[in-house]
């Protein structure tokens, strides 16, 4: 069944009694399929692109990268693929991501421009223009070179949202550094692991950061985990908290330097380096199914055309009219490819919000929104529930008329949260754009285009141009329609090309399966007979806690870490509001005591060791885990009893009686 949805603004939210929302939504749950809405009409020829990439995908690409960036060499090859799967994009073309991020647009006479209009979560305003992001970034640029930093040089950025973490990012990307941002929500103690294993020469981080009216002290933690990394030379601390709330921070001399203070001794000029389109422009590190995490690289142009390209196509956006505004953080991909590159590459207006969405109360977002006048929303799942269980009346204090188009990422989306974004934040006006990527695949792959493609609530719908997912059995044979494994069939410009100074690892993870010129993505998904795509969920050993990844492995080497712990085992669990929640089997040390004491310690422990993320939702004590003969934890059983399930078989366990024994504690255990 189809419906065509033109709602007025607020329809279901503002006014309406909580059950007629109710009644609203149940509904719109048998409603299979959305057409656009009608009132929207798009603004990008994404069905021409369509066309022009399936008849030619090497030549749309060419043709995009030479439309949307500004080259400083015009690139001769396209797509270089004679070494799969390490590909090459434009490989003899040169260009510099910040000066396509920045100086196109001041020499376009765009310097007036807001690029981030900031909030901070005390209320602080700073509206940052591209001509003055322009000018930070030279002398931020300057002041690494001073620094020692070169062309190559890994620089470590560990900052919370505010405007200089993308000049830092940008600094970086003038100059050839390789940037590698690690979480705010990160513990030290895994950013002295990511610096450690990338040989960061510096680090950019700041007195302390801000949470819900708290400051923690940023830069003492890093201290505390960083006073012996040989390869770190300089540590730059911005002064962040100010005023309000602000925090001792001790200078080493001879290594740490004060932001401000190395801006202001830095020349303001720096001409952005001209850098081949296969030169590195980050690493950023994301789990994986080893307790590892793999530094996943990217680079210029492949990656600042995929970040650019749809950033326009999937948010149908137009720089001179819209104001975005994407709720990630920097941290992650998403901030890196939607709230710095594609948004500044593109020259629009974005909103850039420090803080937590509950803080000071449960409208904070709403009222940005209605205060900025945003017209494009991207945020996450799990944030959409969690404004679901506050209330539709903090959304209806506001006027969200402003709002054209609405994105969601990071996990799949359940119809009901899809639903009532919809309806209560796009007052069923508003294309809801469901976009599936990683953190590998740099940029969008599936997602609907606003006004073109009809959405179904919890499908991410159908590929971008000059992108080619497939679904393919365990043997590897291509599934028209049902069940499979997700793979991408060719070459896209923003694919990762290694795993940061471990090819083999690369090699291994995403092309051995299924040769060199298939990409395993990690996810099963579904196919159905409109060709849309519904992603069910990984098929490795990777959580997906509020969108956020974590891997298994990574979790149990922290927990075991704790002096008290023997072993432990690490599942998902179906968590209604965060996807998935994290159960850890734990067997203690023969002397020590599972108690409540216990658990709450080996929770801190965790999120000491990884960051509060990490924290399993429930700890269960097991006098011993299900192995195989051979000693390998059988994890798909320990899932079957978190979450209730009848047991599989059990058979091909050592002891099969463990599983009654765990059963029997999950069902008392809190
Ligand atoms: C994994 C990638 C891409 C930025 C955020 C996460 C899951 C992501 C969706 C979606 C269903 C999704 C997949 C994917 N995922 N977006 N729209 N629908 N699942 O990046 O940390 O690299 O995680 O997130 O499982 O493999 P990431």
């Amino acid at each position: 069944m189809a419906a065509t949805d033109t709602g007025d603004a607020n329809r279901a939210g503002a006014g309406s009694a909580g059950g007629e929302l109710e009644a609203e939504l149940a509904r719109l749950l048998a409603v299979e399929s959305f057409d656009p809405p009608a009132g929207f009409t798009p603004r990008q020829p994404e069905q021409a692109d369509a066309r022009d990439a399936a008849a030619d995908p090497v030549g749309f690409w060419a043709a995009k990268a030479r439309e949307l960036l500004s080259w400083d060499k015009p690139f001769t090859r396209v797509l270089d693929d004679t070494n799969p799967p390490f590909y090459r994009w434009f490989d003899d073309g040169e260009l510099n991501v910040s000066a396509n991020c920045l100086d196109r647009h001041v020499a376009a006479g765009l310097g007036e421009r807001v690029a981030y209009h900031w909030r901070g979560e005390e209320g602080e305003r700073r509206d940052v223009t591209y001509a003055e992001l322009l000018a930070d970034t030279q002398k931020l640029a300057n002041g690494l070179l001073s620094l020692g930093v070169a062309a190559g040089d890994v620089v470590g950025i560990y900052l919370p949202m505010i405007p200089e973490v993308a000049v830092a990012m940008l600094a970086c990307a003038r100059i050839g550094a390789v940037h590698n941002v690690v979480f705010g929500g990160f513990a030290p103690s895994a950013v002295r692991e990511r610096m450690e294993v990338s040989d960061a020469k510096v680090l950019i981080t700041v007195d302390g950061a801000r949470r819900k009216g708290r400051t923690a002290a940023v830069k003492a933690g890093v201290d505390e985990e960083m006073a012996d990394l040989p390869k770190l030379e300089h540590v730059v601390v911005v002064r962040s908290t100010g005023p309000v709330g602000g925090v001792e921070t001790a200078m080493r001399a001879g290594r740490d330097v004060w932001y401000d203070e190395l801006l202001a001794a830095a020349d303001p000029v720096c001409p952005p380096a001209p850098l081949g389109a296969e030169h590195p422009l980050f690493i950023l590190y994301s789990s994986g199914s080893t307790a590892k995490p793999k530094g996943i690289l990217h680079t210029t142009g492949g990656y600042l055309l995929g970040a650019t390209y749809t950033h326009r196509a999937v948010f149908d956006l137009d720089p001179e009219t819209d104001v975005y505004w994407c709720s990630a953080d920097v941290g992650w991909i998403t901030g890196h490819s939607y709230i710095v590159y594609g948004p500044l590459s593109n020259g629009v207006t974005s909103v850039m919000y420090e803080g937590a969405p509950d803080y000071p109360d449960f409208d904070i977002w709403w009222q940005l929104i209605a205060e900025y006048k945003v017209t494009i929303f991207y945020t996450a799942p799990t944030a959409i529930r969690a404004c679901i269980k506050w209330g539709a009346e903090y959304p209806a204090r506001h006027d969200l008329s402003s709002l054209r188009v609405l994105g969601s990422v990071g996990e799949p989306i359940n119809p009901k949260a899809w639903l009532w974004y919809h309806e209560v934040i796009g007052g069923g006006r508003c294309p809801i754009v469901d976009t599936w990527w990683q953190t590998e695949t740099g940029s969008i792959m599936i997602s609907p285009i606003p006004g073109i493609t009809s959405t179904k609530p919890g499908s991410a719908t159908r590929p971008l141009p000059g992108i080619t997912p497939a679904l393919l059995t365990e043997d590897g044979e291509p599934l028209a329609e049902g069940t499979g494994v997700l793979v991408i069939t060719s070459p896209w410009p923003s694919m990762l090309r290694t795993l940061y100074r471990d090819d083999e690892r690369f090699v291994q993870t995403y092309f051995s399966r299924f040769g060199p010129r298939t990409y395993l993505v990690g996810d099963a998904a579904r196919l159905d007979a409109d060709g849309y795509f519904w992603i069910i969920g990984r098929i490795d050993d990777v959580i997906n806690v509020s969108g956020h990844r974590l891997s298994t492995a990574e979790v149990e080497s922290a927990l075991v870490s704790h002096e008290a712990v023997a072993e432990a085992a690490v599942v998902a669990q179906a968590d209604a509001d965060t996807g998935q929640a994290i159960v850890a089997f734990v067997t203690l040390r023969g002397d020590q005591v599972g108690d409540d004491d216990m658990i709450a310690e080996l929770r801190d422990h965790v999120a000491h060791r990884i960051g509060k993320l990490a924290r399993p939702r429930r700890v269960i004590w097991a006098e011993d885990l299900p192995k195989t003969r051979s000693g390998k934890i059988m994890r798909r059983l320990l899932r079957d009893v978190a979450e209730g399930r009848e047991l599989g078989d059990v058979t091909t366990l050592r002891d099969p009686s463990v599983m009654a024994a765990l059963a029997a504690k999950v069902a008392t255990a809190p």
